[in-house]
């Protein structure tokens, strides 16, 4: 059937539940699209007036009980029954999942920030393991975003000033979509994540080599090349001198900038804090303001991090 519609395929057990209730509103609409257009069809050929045939006059019908009865009676009942097939599905979708991992999600124009039980954070890139029931705790910085995974049929909006539920089981590995589904302005069809799943093996491996990292000390620039790869930055910034949603970082370092305001500034390390911590304050010429601030998400120590890696990119 998801062929068949050009859905994706279901990732969850309640996804494969709100595919089935799709599929029955489907079949009865189905149904009696083909009962009522048949007998428009039907009527229109069998009662047409043919050539050289006399006016015929339409005898006067007032009511009939049967009749009415049985078209009040029999729609209420697909009808409630629909509400109730969806009611069920979307209370299963609502109850909390004993034992779930809480991720706290915070969106924001336009980047989603993830953070794990243990305090870890990432951009744009969640990963849970199969068979693990996930609860995301979400809230907003700024506007009404909206968390959307097609391949889960579930999808939640985040508020600004208050904090929304969402629950998930995934039980097949892959890599799966995540979409903003609430405009919230110029950037919001950039504002993409992925939700990895991962099978217990993999999920370990994975967990293992982030402790790792966090604890061996590793040289600055070094650690600003992996915080460029995991904040997301890599989604708009090319380190090889093309230009994409933003300009390249290759040999921006001291370089001079032109701005859109008719200015230029040195691209040194004042003015690239900056960009990370207040990106609209100096936009580059022939680029939009569309870039997220990071304030919050990087640290003083991240953003010198960066600011050394940015240098070895010559
Ligand atoms: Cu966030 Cu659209």
């Amino acid at each position: 059937m998801n062929q068949l519609f050009d859905i994706p395929g279901a990732a969850s057990k309640i996804s494969g539940e709100v595919d089935s209730v799709f599929l029955y509103i489907l079949l009865v609409g189905l149904f009696f699209f083909v009962v009522t257009q048949g007998a428009l069809i039907y009527f229109a050929l069998r009662y047409r007036k043919k050539k050289g045939e006399p006016e015929r006059e339409t005898p006067y019908i007032t009511s009939n009980r049967a009749l009415e009865t049985i078209w009040i009676v029999i729609p209420s009942i697909l009808v409630l029954s629909i509400f109730y097939y969806g009611y069920t599905v979307y209370m299963k979708m609502q109850a909390p999942m004993p034992g779930a991992q809480e991720i706290g999600v915070v969106a924001k124009q336009w980047l989603w920030e993830f953070t794990y039980p243990d305090g870890r954070k990432a951009v744009n890139e969640l990963h849970v393991q199969t068979g693990k029931p996930v609860g995301l705790s979400m809230t907003s910085e700024d506007v009404i975003h909206s968390l959307y995974l097609p391949d889960f049929r579930i999808k939640q909006d985040i508020l600004p000033g208050r904090y929304t539920k969402m629950y998930l089981l995934p039980d097949r590995p892959g890599e799966y979509q995540i979409f903003c589904a609430e405009y919230c302005g110029q950037g919001h069809s950039l504002m993409l994540g992925k939700l990895i799943v991962m099978d217990a093996h993999e999920y370990a491996e994975w967990s293992g080599r982030q402790a790792g990292e966090s604890q061996a000390a590793m040289p600055p620039a070094r650690r600003g090349e992996e915080l460029v790869k995991n904040s997301g930055c890599l989604g708009c910034h090319t380190t090889d001198g093309s230009p994409r949603v933003g300009p390249s970082l290759k040999g921006l370092f001291g370089r001079r900038v032109e701005l859109s305001d008719g200015s230029s500034v040195t691209a040194d390390e004042d003015y690239l804090k900056e960009s990370m911590t207040d990106p609209g304050a100096k936009v580059v010429k022939g680029y939009a303001n569309v870039m997220p601030t990071f304030k919050g998400t990087l640290s003083d120590a991240d953003i010198t991090d960066i600011i050394s890696y940015m240098k070895t990119l010559k």
